[in-house]
């Protein structure tokens, strides 16, 4: 069966540069912020990691230091972390986030919520019915931000994972595991496993948005976007959500047959 074009009710937004695509996302997440805030609403923004939200989050850097776009009403939740590192290791999420965004806004220490690395294996259940639990108790994933592995993850969500799957620990792919060999020195020092929310966690927000730029994320997105969902392709479930709007450059875009 091939769900194509224009059946799912995801939107596709291309654009020739990544740096114009951020500009469309910050816009969203800026006005979204100001708006709750202006009623007195917390904003509840789920975060990602990787090379893809690396631009966005620059640029919200940059509104927070020109625009005075304040972050002291937002609570985040990543999406994910390696299991086994400290937050201090280099290639944690924990570390990643404050030192491409946390450090240089003001969102209060306390709203910020990762997933830990750290968890003993008896504790790892609990610990996560707890972070979905966390979710809700803030009301619940206003704004998504996602990025895609090439394995089709979506978090770590790796093949096959499907559209119930809650925050858990993962075994990682062997592609997901080989793109993070150069950042880790190796493959061997690539972590095993991970803990991640789960697609039924992200299919919860109220709007996502998924970034993916370069010619090396073609094929997923047109396998996204093609395949009808299934656990083989856990992005694809993204098609049964309603709010969901990609952003991709053209090179990411060049495996859809029809414009977009
Ligand atoms: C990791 C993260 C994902 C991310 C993916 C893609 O696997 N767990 O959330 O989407 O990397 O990374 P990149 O944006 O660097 O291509």
């Amino acid at each position: 069966m091939n769900n194509s074009g224009k059946n799912h009710p995801i939107k596709i937004h291309t654009f020739p540069e990544k740096s114009s695509a951020v500009i469309k996302v910050a816009d969203e997440i800026e006005t979204l912020i100001k708006s709750r805030s202006s009623k007195q609403q917390k904003t509840v923004l789920g975060l990602a990691t990787g090379s893809s939200p690396i631009a966005l989050y620059q640029e919200l850097i940059r509104r927070h230091r020109n625009n005075k776009l304040s972050f002291q009403n937002v609570i985040t939740f990543n999406l994910d972390e390696y299991s086994g590192l400290q937050p201090d290791h280099p290639e944690s999420y924990w570390h990643f986030m404050h030192q491409q965004l946390f450090n240089h806004i003001d969102i209060p220490q306390e709203n910020i919520h990762i997933p830990s690395g750290t968890v003993a294996t008896a504790d790892i259940a609990s610990y996560c019915q707890d972070y979905e639990q966390a979710i809700r108790d803030a009301g619940g994933l206003d704004f998504q931000l996602l990025g895609i592995g090439r394995s089709g993850h979506i978090g770590f969500n790796e093949p096959p994972s499907d559209q119930h799957t809650r925050t858990r620990q993962v075994t990682l792919h062997p592609i997901t595991r080989e793109d993070a060999a150069p950042a880790f020195n190796g493959l061997d020092h690539v972590p095993t496993k991970a803990i991640t929310m789960g697609v039924a966690t992200v299919l919860d927000a109220k709007r996502i948005a998924l970034l993916a730029w370069g010619q090396a994320k073609a094929e997923i997105i047109a396998k996204t976007l093609n395949q009808a969902p299934s656990p083989e392709v856990p992005a694809t479930y993204l098609q049964t959500h309603p709010n969901t709007a990609f952003f991709i450059d053209h090179e990411a875009a060049s495996g859809l047959s029809t414009p977009c």
